[in-house]
């Protein structure tokens, strides 16, 4: 049997979160395997940092969508947009997330309610824009980023974890719902990845810590976590829907 390859040329693919770390890393790789690239972010200038790193690597299209993926008003009106540009959308990637480090006791209801927003209100906002466009021409591939601080939450992640435990949730009951109109959703769950916010926020002690708990003792970098977002993003994972894929040095096995 032939195996297929990636197959993204010609695909329309929005990220979320895509002006820094892992968001511009999957951008980059989708519009460097062919897709044309929504990059929605509510920062403009990381976006086109973004655009201008890809294009130095001579990949396809990115095009910037700046807007704040909590507002229902701006996610439907972005979604719209995207599709009178491009005219379809094939591969959803909501990266978009926030991970304050705060002990459970010190968590306001606003706080609270803010993680849960960006982190799971965002996921469903953009599911419930696009879904029927791709219940229409049965086919979509939306990839949800999750993380091991579900499986393995360190002090001060109650919100976190909570939120991204609702992203996993959402995933399978969107997964087991659409599957048969040729859409899988399936989540990608990194280990702590040196991002910019994560070196600003994480000290060095509990980076070591970290790496010193994984099989391959090492730093995980944006690198790292493409390989499975393309795979998910791809065919070659057709018949794969529901999952959580952890990629974190082999820290957690389950
Ligand atoms: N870096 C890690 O260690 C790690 C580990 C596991 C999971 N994750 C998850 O991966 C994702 C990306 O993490 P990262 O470290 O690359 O984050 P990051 O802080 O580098 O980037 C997040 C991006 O999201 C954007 N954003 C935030 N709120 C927004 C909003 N309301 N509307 C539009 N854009 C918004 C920011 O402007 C930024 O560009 C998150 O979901 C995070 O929870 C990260």
């Amino acid at each position: 049997m032939k195996t297929p390859v990636l197959g993204l040329e010609g695909k329309v693919a929005i990220v979320t979160g895509a002006a820094a770390g892992l968001g511009r890393a999957f951008a980059g790789a989708l519009a460097g395997h062919g897709a044309r690239v929504a990059a929605l972010d509510r920062d403009r200038g990381g976006i086109e940092a973004t655009i201008e790193e890809s294009h130095r690597g001579a990949g396809a299209k990115i095009v910037p969508y700046e807007v704040d993926v909590t507002s229902s008003a701006q996610v439907d009106a972005t979604i719209r947009k995207v599709l009178d540009s491009f005219g379809q959308i094939d591969i959803v990637v909501n990266n978009v997330g926030i991970y304050p480090i705060t002990p459970f006791m010190d968590i306001s209801e606003e706080l609270f309610d803010r993680v849960l927003s960006v982190n799971l209100r965002s996921v469903y906002l953009v599911c419930r824009a696009v879904i029927p466009h791709m219940v229409t021409r049965r086919y979509g591939r939306i990839v949800n980023i999750a993380t091991t601080g579900f499986y393995r939450p360190g002090p001060g992640q109650a919100h976190y974890a909570a939120s991204k435990g609702g992203v996993i949730g959402l995933s399978r009951a969107l997964a087991a719902e659409f599957g048969n109109s040729g859409i899988t959703v399936n989540c990608v769950a990194p280990g702590l990845t040196m991002t910019a916010t994560v070196e600003e926020a994480y000290p060095e002690a509990r980076i070591v810590e970290l790496v010193r708990a994984r099989a391959i003792s090492r730093r995980e970098n944006v690198e790292d976590v493409v390989g499975a977002v393309l795979f998910l993003c791809s065919d070659l994972s057709a018949f794969m829907t529901g999952q959580t894929v952890v990629v974190d040095g082999g820290r957690i096995m389950s």
